[in-house]
């Protein structure tokens, strides 16, 4: 398998209802999770992008999140018509999506 040039996780994390610290699967994670996987087949960019599901990335209020290596880009509050974006700037092109990305003081 050829190492892939970005590794995305996708925090797909779930608590029960009523948690103070809410969860990236109660904003609809696994839908965008779906999306990544479905932009990715779609592009067959395998050797390019990797993309898995991941735990707790931290800072769960402003989820969904995801986070992307190798160049550590948290993203917040990603919707799956972020997808295509996502994909041919960052993903594939390797310029950040800013409008997306985490507060300084976030990470
Ligand atoms: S639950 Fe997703 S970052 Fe914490």
């Amino acid at each position: 398998m050829p190492r892939p040039t970005r590794q995305v996780f996708v925090c797909t994390q779930q608590r029960p209802p009523g948690h103070p610290r809410g969860s990236c699967a109660a904003k609809a994670a696994t839908p965008l999770l779906q999306g990544l996987w479905a932009e990715l087949q779609k592009r067959q960019a395998y050797e390019q992008v990797a993309i898995t599901y991941a735990g707790c990335l931290g800072p769960c209020d402003g989820g969904p999140n995801l986070l992307v290596y190798p160049e550590g880009v948290l993203y917040q509050r990603v919707t799956p018509e972020d997808i295509p974006e996502l994909f041919e700037r960052h993903l594939l092109g390797g310029e950040p999506v800013e409008r997306l990305r985490a507060d300084a003081s976030t990470w």
